[in-house]
């Protein structure tokens, strides 16, 4: 149940995009466990990041799993696109799928695990009626869009919630938060629940970001 290893994903959207695959290298020796990967479209938030061309470019550097998350409208249609790509989880947001649950069935019969994202104002009560059929929720600790923004404390409590909801329908889903982690609060949200923790400027703006990576991994140990 909660004794399954808290895991740590960098997340490239801070990485020197000039020097991906140095970035990309650093990640594969360090004690991360995987790759995050953020895929936006202008749209659904108001920034674009990256897109196909770049994602393919990058999974074929990255030896850990690709755990990419959609900041886009209507996913479906690029279920297999992205499957093809190299992803190995595909997350999509709450927000963005109205058939939600037929969106989640295609992302396993794509053969990705499937992740649902949820952003700071959506409650997590929302997910009772799928939370059995998800492998990872994502809940937004910040608005999504932008790397480097600061983290917003009502998500421990979110945590918390979530936490017992997958506890009580004796669901096997991963908790995961995204948006101004740091070891000033990975440790209290592994504490609520939390079971991957994003980091991205935290990692790839610090001096020695394999030696952050390490930091963050043991405060969040056991
Ligand atoms: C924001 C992205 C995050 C972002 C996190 O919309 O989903 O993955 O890279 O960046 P930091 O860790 O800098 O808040
Ligand atoms: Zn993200």
């Amino acid at each position: 149940m909660s004794t399954t290893a808290k895991l740590i994903a960098p997340s490239l959207l801070a990485a020197d995009f000039a020097n991906l695959q140095r970035d990309i290298e650093l990640v594969n020796t360090s004690e991360a466990d995987w790759f995050h990967i953020d895929i936006m479209d202008g749209v659904f938030v108001p920034n674009i990041s990256f897109g196909m061309p770049v994602l393919k470019a990058i999974t074929q550097h990255t030896k850990k799993v690709n755990d990419v998350h959609l900041m886009i409208t209507n996913p479906d249609q690029y279920i297999h696109t992205f499957a093809a790509l190299g992803a190995n989880n595909l997350t999509v947001h709450y927000e963005a799928c109205p058939h939600l649950h037929r969106t989640v069935q295609a992302i396993k019969g794509a053969g990705m695990k499937a992740g649902v994202a949820l952003n700071p104002h959506t409650p997590v009560h929302l997910l009772e009626d799928i939370i059995a059929d998800l492998d990872i929720v994502l809940i937004m600790s910040v608005n999504p869009g932008f790397g480097g923004q600061s983290f917003i404390e009502n998500t421990y409590r979110k945590v918390s919630t979530l936490k017992e909801m997958i506890l009580t329908k004796n669901a096997k889903t991963l908790i995961e938060i995204d948006g101004g982690v740091s070891t000033a609060n990975g440790k209290k949200l592994t504490d609520a629940g939390a079971d991957v923790l994003v980091a991205g400027s935290f990692v790839f703006n610090s001096t020695d970001p394999i030696a952050t990576i390490k930091d963050l991994k043991s405060a969040i140990a056991h």
